[in-house]
């Protein structure tokens, strides 16, 4: 048994979000112990020549990345990177600081090993985002900047808002994705929409020649999501990310509500089989046309394995870290270079897209 499923109980204990702070203390500590740091990467780093990949002119020494809601604030960049992610996507992160929803708004679904959260951009805002990041950027590693808009942002004025929010980290981030999937902040969804879209990756354009990826939920019928998408592809978007936590609040047994209704967004487990199917539509509408990222409920290697064949060049992980813990990196990863040996795959390469192309 490993050390975090001895000690999971007593995390699970406390309130996920004080949890979730523990865990950013200790994690944001590794950067001024470099002894420590050391010795978590090489016992978590592992490197398997075949999942090693070149995308868009970065690196990526495995598919394996962290989602955004984890490291809000770029606090823990040294230490996650030492876990055996090969990429971070930071945030989301708004031009203004915010406090987000209030508490509690994340909650644990342990018999389904699922989470549901509310909280609705908390973060430092960019311009002490960029003070954390410039202690690491550029990095070994490459750092996704996810963006989004402040709360009290019209939806009007919604373009402005991620203009200044890029403007801003444009030279502290690898990648560039626009959220507008969150459904924790009210009306932010409506953006998923045509024009904007093209207007968003029109002004992302005249920024930054770095890459760009969308952002997109799970709940949207199949032809406005295609739609969406190709909007995207169309202005300068190179890729989509696909998905965020859903609303689909059926998939849990008992969901938790505020003022008598379900609220925030599911993710983890619960989420696998929608994320799976949205990320088939996607592979076969767009493979060709730009890089698909997929997340949603991945915990094994063979999730991850069904992900690149069905056209993600990369995958994301949050929720199964809460649940296996910090561990769960260099497993996935060793079983998932087995299992491409297994299949006759000499490279990762290979199998990325087998299903679509
Ligand atoms: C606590 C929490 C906070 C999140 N915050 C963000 C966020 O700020 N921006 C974002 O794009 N996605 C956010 N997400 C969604 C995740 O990035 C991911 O898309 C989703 O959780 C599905 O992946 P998973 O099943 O591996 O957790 C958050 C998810 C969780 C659980």
């Amino acid at each position: 048994m490993s050390f975090y499923k001895k000690i999971r109980p007593y995390i699970f204990k406390l309130d996920p979000e004080r949890a979730h702070t523990l865990v950013e203390k200790t994690l944001a500590g590794v950067s001024y112990a470099p002894l420590i740091e050391n010795m978590l990467a090489s016992s978590f780093c592992k490197y398997h020549a075949n999942l090693d990949n070149e995308i868009l002119g970065m690196r990526f020494y495995n598919p394996i990345g962290l989602a955004p809601g984890f490291d809000k604030n770029a606090t823990m960049v040294r230490g996650l990177a030492a876990l055996g992610f090969s990429h971070l996507e930071l945030g989301t992160i708004t031009h203004n600081p915010q406090d987000g929803n209030p508490k509690p708004r994340l909650f644990r679904h342990v018999e389904s090993n699922s989470l549901q959260n509310a909280m609705g951009f908390n973060n430092i805002g960019t311009r002490a985002v960029i003070r954390n990041l410039q202690k690491v950027y550029p990095f070994c590693i490459p750092l996704g900047i996810n963006l989004g808009k402040n709360k009290n942002i019209a939806l009007a004025d919604a373009l402005t808002a991620y203009e200044l929010a890029l403007k801003a980290t444009k030279d502290y981030g690898d990648y560039f994705i626009f959220n507008v999937s969150s459904p924790n902040t009210v009306g932010l969804r409506n953006l998923q929409d045509v024009n904007f879209v093209n207007e968003l990756f029109d002004m992302a354009k005249s920024i930054t020649t770095k890459p760009t990826f969308l952002k997109i939920a799970p709940d949207m019928d199949l032809d406005s999501m295609l739609e969406v998408c190709k909007s995207a592809l169309n202005a300068s978007a190179s890729g989509l990310i696909a998905t965020n936590t859903t609303i689909d609040y059926s998939l849990v047994s008992s969901p938790k509500l505020k003022d008598g209704e379900p609220f925030g967004g599911l993710s983890g487990k619960i989420l696998k089989t929608k994320s799976n199917e949205v990320l088939k539509e996607l592979g076969k509408a767009f493979f060709k046309e730009g890089i698909i990222v997929s997340v949603g409920g991945i915990s094994t290697a063979s999730d991850i394995l069904e992900r690149l064949k069905n056209g993600a060049s990369l995958v994301q992980i949050l929720t199964s870290i809460i649940y296996e813990g910090p561990g769960v990196m260099k497993r996935l990863n060793g079983e998932l270079s087995k299992l491409l040996s297994e299949e006759g795959f000499s490279n990762i390469k290979d199998v990325i897209g087998i299903n679509v192309r």
